[in-house]
């Protein structure tokens, strides 16, 4: 795409959030070809016009969004010298891009990992303040019940004091190993595991299933992944 809004084009080329571009352009620091805008809604042609913060050309990169189904066994970071990353298991001419994976799973969650270059979108898919919620399908050793229910309705104390947000859980199979989904707006470090934890259970095998309205393609097995549509991109947008 060669022309797009001169806001957009900055922060898709890391500069900052939507926000903060619209002020670094009121304050006169962005030029387009050595004339100081004063719209952030410009349309600016990526391929032919010249974009420059103060003496710094900004280069436009390409915008990538994808969908991974990540496996076990590696770890959700860019690099790593000792460990496989997700970034790893993506062809050179995706790597090129500098994509990142919006938000955290551990080495042994599977499941639905956004990967992109646009930190406007990750930076809203992350941020507390707009709860996007993650749903998950688990298995736990221990009888899931209706008590375990309530306390992640009412936020369960973890080990190290904090109280989580109130989250939802859907019982489907209760056993010796019983199956769940949860629903979280919230993601702390291993939350799932030690939520299930201070409640005497343990969890056996995580699988992260949406985000937001973005669902894992049930077509992609684990490793595998593909570019989000037109329309998935749009509806995280929104
Ligand atoms: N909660 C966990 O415990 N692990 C994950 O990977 C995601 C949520």
């Amino acid at each position: 795409m060669a022309k797009m809004r001169l806001d957009k084009l900055l922060a898709h080329s890391g500069i900052g959030t939507r926000k903060e571009v619209k002020k670094l352009i009121k304050k006169g620091v962005i030029t387009v070809n050595g004339q100081i805008a004063k719209d952030a809604g410009m349309i600016v042609d990526t391929a032919r016009d010249e974009v420059f913060m103060g003496n710094d050309k900004i280069d436009y990169k390409e915008v990538v969004y994808i969908m991974m189904n990540k496996p076990k066994g590696v770890i959700t970071s860019t690099y790593d010298p000792s460990e496989r990353t997700v970034i790893d298991l993506l062809p050179p001419e995706m790597t090129l891009l500098n994509p990142f994976p919006v938000g955290r799973l551990d080495k042994d969650t599977e499941g639905l990992l956004l990967i992109t270059n646009d930190g406007e979108l990750a930076h809203k898919l992350l941020s507390p303040k707009k709860g996007v919620v993650k749903k998950y399908y688990a298995q736990t050793q221990g009888i899931v019940d209706e008590n375990d229910v309530k306390a992640f309705k009412e936020g369960i104390t973890l080990e190290d004091g904090y109280k989580t947000l109130p989250a939802r859980l859907e019982i489907l199979r209760a056993g010796s190993t019983s199956e769940v989904y949860i629903y979280l707006s919230e993601g702390k470090y291993h939350q799932i595991k030690r939520m299930f934890k201070a409640l005497g259970k343990q969890v056996i095998y995580l699988k992260r299933i949406a985000m937001g309205c973005l669902i894992l393609d049930e077509n992609l097995k684990p490793g595998e992944w593909r570019e989000l549509t037109k329309e998935e991109v749009e509806s995280l947008q929104n």
